[in-house]
């Protein structure tokens, strides 16, 4: 086992960005105050959370008013999705629509939905992970309360048409909810341009800490609280404020802002690079996800031969994700794969590599070449 190999998950999760540890650091340490105490320890707090809230807007196009933190992209996800569906029953709203290659968080709470009574309905995607807007549109009815959709696909990487399904979804008045976790400081994010109601974000997909998240609440939009408590952020997610986290979320969306297009132009060529490499030298590699509407840092192949999890045994030079798990000494397909139809066999040999802001040539050159290496071993 190598003791530090290429990292190449950044899908999974961010290192966190250098200046965003400084600029959380006085937050642990001297600005300890709790945001809602009337002295100057409380206001410092209250400030930084301020204007981390503004910054967090500014990423994606919002008032400040309309960013609640939470403590991760599953609660705000469970948030939009269980906060909606409830405020919406007295409309007599009972139906929700979502598609079949959500994340987990988004598609559980929606099958637990399923069984307490709502009425759900998983539009299916095609080869490269898409709705078709047929579809979506046969799919929506006054009835409906909610869409829920993902920007991009954690595994593939394919990108929704949001901004077409939102338009689809206020026809008939239902609200459009997006989980944004995996586009927000890969690609830019407005809520306007999108026009959706509600947005998740995930800090640590965009070098900040784990455990803190952003649900974007369109002001007028109709949610109830999961938790009740104290009253903060506007009582739809009370609890005190994780205020080092949220300053280092702050931060990220600064840098993600102000870097984002340079950013994504480096990582789309590196990517693109390691892809045209490993294509050369493996006949029968096949993309999975869409070739041009993708994340610019996902690169998601079946090697053709063998398993995922056994060529990343081999590549042990390289840190990445197959979409498959072991259950029971068995291997399970990604249900993302089995989603856009692709053969159990294909889908077991699929490995999702990510690039994220560290990744440089002479990495993606050194992943290519141990990628090749490895494969060669064991498909001869
Ligand atoms: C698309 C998407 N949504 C939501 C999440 C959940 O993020 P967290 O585990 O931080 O709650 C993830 C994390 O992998 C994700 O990729």
């Amino acid at each position: 086992m190598h003791e530090a190999p290429i990292y190449l998950d950044y899908n999974a999760t961010t290192p966190v960005d250098p200046r965003v540890v400084e600029a959380m650091l006085p937050y642990l340490r001297e600005h300890y105050g709790n945001p809602s105490s009337d002295h100057v320890y409380g206001r410092r707090a209250r400030t930084a959370v301020e204007a981390a809230r503004a910054e967090v807007a500014a990423l994606i196009g919002a008032q400040a008013e309309e960013i609640v933190f939470t403590g991760s992209a599953t609660e705000a996800n469970n948030l939009a999705l269980q906060g909606v569906a409830r405020a919406r029953l007295a409309e007599g709203r009972a139906l929700l629509v979502t598609s079949s290659v959500e994340h987990p968080s988004v598609a559980r709470p929606m099958r637990k939905m399923a069984a307490e009574g709502w009425g759900v309905t998983e539009l299916p995607v095609d080869a490269a992970g898409r709705l078709r807007l047929n579809e979506v549109a046969n799919g929506i009815s006054p009835d409906v309360a909610l869409v829920s959709v993902m920007l991009a696909n954690n595994e593939v990487g394919t990108l929704q048409p949001i901004r077409e399904i939102a338009a689809l979804a206020h026809e008939h008045g239902t609200l459009m909810h997006v989980d944004a976790a995996q586009a927000a400081g890969k690609i830019p994010v407005d809520v306007n341009e999108l026009g959706v109601d509600l947005l998740t974000l995930a800090g640590h997909k965009f070098y900040a800490p784990k455990g803190i998240g952003v649900l974007y609440v369109r002001r007028g939009t109709p949610l109830q609280p999961i938790f009740h408590g104290a009253g903060h952020e506007r009582g739809l997610r009370p609890g005190t404020e994780n205020v080092p986290h949220i300053v280092a979320l702050g931060e990220a969306a600064r840098l993600a802002r102000i870097g984002l297009t340079e950013e994504a132009r480096l990582l789309e060529r590196r990517r693109d690079a390691l892809q045209a490499h490993l294509t050369r030298s493996i006949p029968g590699l096949s993309l999975n996800g869409h070739a041009s509407e993708r994340l610019p840092n996902t690169l998601n192949l079946s090697f053709p031969g063998v398993q995922g999890w056994q060529l990343l045994a081999a590549a042990d030079e390289i840190a990445a994700a197959t979409g498959s798990a072991c259950h029971a000494g068995e291997q399970a397909v990604s249900g993302v794969l089995a989603a856009m139809g692709c053969t159990r066999e294909r889908a077991l040999g699929a490995v999702r590599l990510s690039l994220g802001r560290y990744s440089t040539d002479a990495e993606i050159d050194q992943a290519a070449t141990a990628l090749i290496g490895a494969w060669r071993r064991l498909a001869s």
